[in-house]
C-alpha cells in the first residue's frame, strides 16, 4: 500500500484517495508519495511506443493501489478525461526548422486550449469518480493566473458531485481567458473576478489558505482544491515528460534537454520527479519571465518574494513557486523538518537563502533564465517569419531560454513546451507580429464563439474577498442542500 505524507511532516500518512480529495495535508503541507517509483531503462524501453493514454495508465499505476482504483476503472477515467481533446494522442510534437534539433511540444489540445487541461481533465474526473462512489459533494476552490480557472470550470461544469469557485485577478488575465470562465451557463461554476490584487494571482492563494485554515467553514462547505497543490495534478503531468521524450530520442537512454515556461513550478516539479524516477533528461531549462522567482532559486539559491511585474506572459506572473517545496522534499532525502523550517522562515521573513549543500542538491540538472517582454515578442515574430509557426508568449519564453542556454546545456536535442494556444493572447500576438488583424494561426473556434455569449460571474475587491467568499459559499452550500433534499 503506497501512502502519502505531508512534505512538512505534521500529519499522519494517508492513502491515495484521501490525498487527492483533501488537496492540502492537514498541517498545510503538500502531499508527497512516501516513495518515488524507480523506472529502469528496460521498463522505459517497453513503454516507448505506447499511446499517450496507455503510457499514462502505466505511470499512474505506479502511484495508485489497485485496491483503490481497479485497472478497468483507471482506464475508464483516462478515456473519459481525454475524450474531449482535439487530438486522439492528446499532445503533438512539432519539429522546428529554424532551430537545430528542437521540437515544440504542443500541450493545448484540450477544451480550454492550455496545458492545464491535461492535468485537470484527469483530476476532475478522478474527483467525480471518488465522490460518486462515496455519494458526496465537494466545493472546489482555485486561484488562477488565467489558465487553471478555465480548465477547472470547464471540467466541473454540470457535474453533480462538484461546485467550482474560480478566483482570478481582474484585469491581469486576458479577456479571452476571462470569457472561458464567465460564459459557462452551468450553475455549479462560480467565477469571481478580484480587483486590485497587489501581488497578482498570489493574493488569491493567501485567501484560499485562510479559508482552508477555517476548519468549521471548510468542513461545512466540504472545501477542496484542484490547484497544483493537489498531488493528482503533478502526478498526471509527469506523463507528458515521458511521452515527449519517447517522441524525439533515437534510442531509449539518450539524454535530452527540456525547456519549460514556469511560474508556480507545478509543471517543472513533475519534470524533476520524472527524472528522479529514471527519465534521461540532462537539463531542465527553466523559462522565467521578469518576475524571476525561479531564476533566483536556481542561480542564487534564494527563495524570495519581490514586487510583481506585469508581463506579456501573464500566466507566469507568479511570486511564490509553492511546488518548489514539494520538489525540494525529494532533494533533501525527505527531510520534512527542514521543509517545515524553511516554510516558516519564508512566511516570517519573505525569503530563504539555501545552504550550499541544499543548493547543489536541488539545482543539479536545472538551468534557468529570465526572459524580457522584448525577447518574447521578438521570438514570436522570428519563428513566425521564418517558418510560419506561431508560438504563444509562454512557449516563446521557453524558446528564448532554450536558445540562449543551448551551448551551456550541451547542445542536445531539446523539447520546448508550448503551454497555451496563441489565440488566448491576441493583443500580444498582434504586437509581436506588428499586425492589426490576427493571422489564422492566432484564432481558435472556441475563443471566437465565446465572444457572442453572455457573461456571468461575481466581482469583488481583494480586501473583501475572504468575507465575500465565506458568505457566498455558505449560502450556495445551503442552497445545494435545499435543492438536494
Ligand atoms: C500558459 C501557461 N504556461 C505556463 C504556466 C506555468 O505553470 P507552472 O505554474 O506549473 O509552472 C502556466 C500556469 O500558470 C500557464 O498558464
Amino acid at each position: 500500500m503506497l501512502n502519502y505524507l505531508s512534505n512538512k511532516g505534521g500529519s499522519d500518512p494517508v492513502g491515495f484517495e484521501k490525498a487527492i480529495l483533501d488537496g492540502f495535508a492537514s498541517d498545510g503541507g503538500l502531499y508527497v508519495p512516501e516513495k518515488l517509483p524507480e523506472i529502469s531503462l528496460e521498463q522505459l524501453e517497453s513503454w516507448k511506443n505506447l499511446t499517450y493514454k496507455d503510457l499514462a495508465f502505466e505511470i499512474l499505476s505506479l502511484f495508485i493501489d489497485r485496491s483503490v482504483i481497479s485497472a478497468v476503472e483507471l482506464r475508464s477515467i483516462l478515456n473519459k478525461a481525454y475524450s474531449t481533446f482535439e487530438k486522439e494522442e492528446v499532445i503533438a510534437m512539432h519539429p522546428l526548422q529554424s532551430a537545430e534539433n528542437t521540437w515544440v511540444m504542443e500541450l493545448y489540445y484540450g477544451p480550454t486550449i492550455s496545458f492545464k487541461d491535461i492535468g485537470l481533465a484527469f483530476l476532475v474526473n478522478l474527483f467525480d469518480f471518488f465522490l460518486q462512489r462515496r455519494k458526496e459533494h465537494l466545493s472546489v476552490i482555485v486561484a488562477t493566473t488565467g489558465d487553471t480557472g478555465p480548465a477547472t470550470a470547464s471540467y466541473i461544469a454540470g457535474k453533480s458531485t462538484l461546485d467550482a469557485w474560480v478566483l482570478y485577478p481582474k484585469g491581469l488575465i486576458t479577456d479571452e481567458q476571462e470569457r472561458q470562465m464567465t460564459t459557462l451557463p452551468h450553475p455549479n461554476v462560480h467565477a469571481v473576478g478580484v480587483f486590485d490584487c497587489p501581488e497578482g494571482g498570489d493574493d488569491l492563494d493567501y485567501v484560499i489558505a485562510k479559508l482552508y485554515a477555517n476548519k468549521p467553514f471548510k468542513d461545512k462547505v466540504k472545501l477542496s482544491s484542484v490547484n497544483s497543490i493537489n498531488w493528482g495534478r503533478v502526478m498526471m503531468q509527469t506523463v507528458h515528460y515521458f511521452y515527449g521524450y519517447f517522441q524525439v530520442v533515437d534510442s531509449v537512454g539518450e539524454e535530452i534537454n527540456m525547456a519549460v515556461p514556469s511560474g508556480g513550478f507545478g509543471n517543472l516539479c513533475a519534470g524533476g520527479l520524472a527524472r528522479k524516477m529514471g527519465l534521461p533528461v540532462k537539463n531542465y531549462i527553466v523559462g522565467n519571465n521578469q518576475n524571476a522567482c525561479l531564476h533566483r532559486i536556481f542561480s542564487q539559491g534564494l527563495f524570495s518574494k519581490e514586487l510583481i511585474h506585469e508581463t506579456l506572459s501573464s500566466a507566469i506572473d507568479i511570486l511564490t513557486p509553492f511546488n518548489f517545496w514539494r520538489f525540494l522534499y525529494f532533494c533533501v532525502d525527505g527531510n520534512a523538518k527542514k521543509i517545515k523550517a524553511w516554510n516558516d522562515e519564508f512566511d516570517a521573513t519573505g525569503k530563504v537563502e539555501f545552504d550550499k549543500q541544499t543548493f547543489e542538491a536541488y539545482s543539479k540538472g536545472f538551468l534557468s533564465m529570465t526572459v524580457t517582454d522584448e525577447e518574447t515578442l521578438y521570438k514570436i515574430k522570428e519563428i513566425y517569419d521564418k517558418e510560419n509557426y506561431l508560438a504563444d508568449p509562454h512557449g516563446a519564453v521557453a524558446l528564448v531560454a532554450a536558445e540562449k542556454l543551448r551551448q551551456k546545456a550541451g547542445n542536445l536535442k531539446t523539447v520546448c513546451m508550448e503551454t497555451a494556444h496563441p489565440s488566448k493572447f491576441p493583443n500580444t500576438i498582434k504586437k509581436a507580429l506588428c499586425l492589426n488583424k490576427l493571422p489564422e494561426a492566432a484564432m481558435h473556434q472556441s475563443i471566437e464563439s465565446a465572444k457572442t455569449l453572455c457573461q456571468r460571474g461575481y466581482t469583488c475587491h481583494h480586501t473583501h474577498l475572504e468575507e465575500a467568499l465565506l458568505d457566498a459559499m455558505n449560502k450556495n452550500w445551503d442552497l445545494t442542500k435545499v435543492l438536494k433534499n
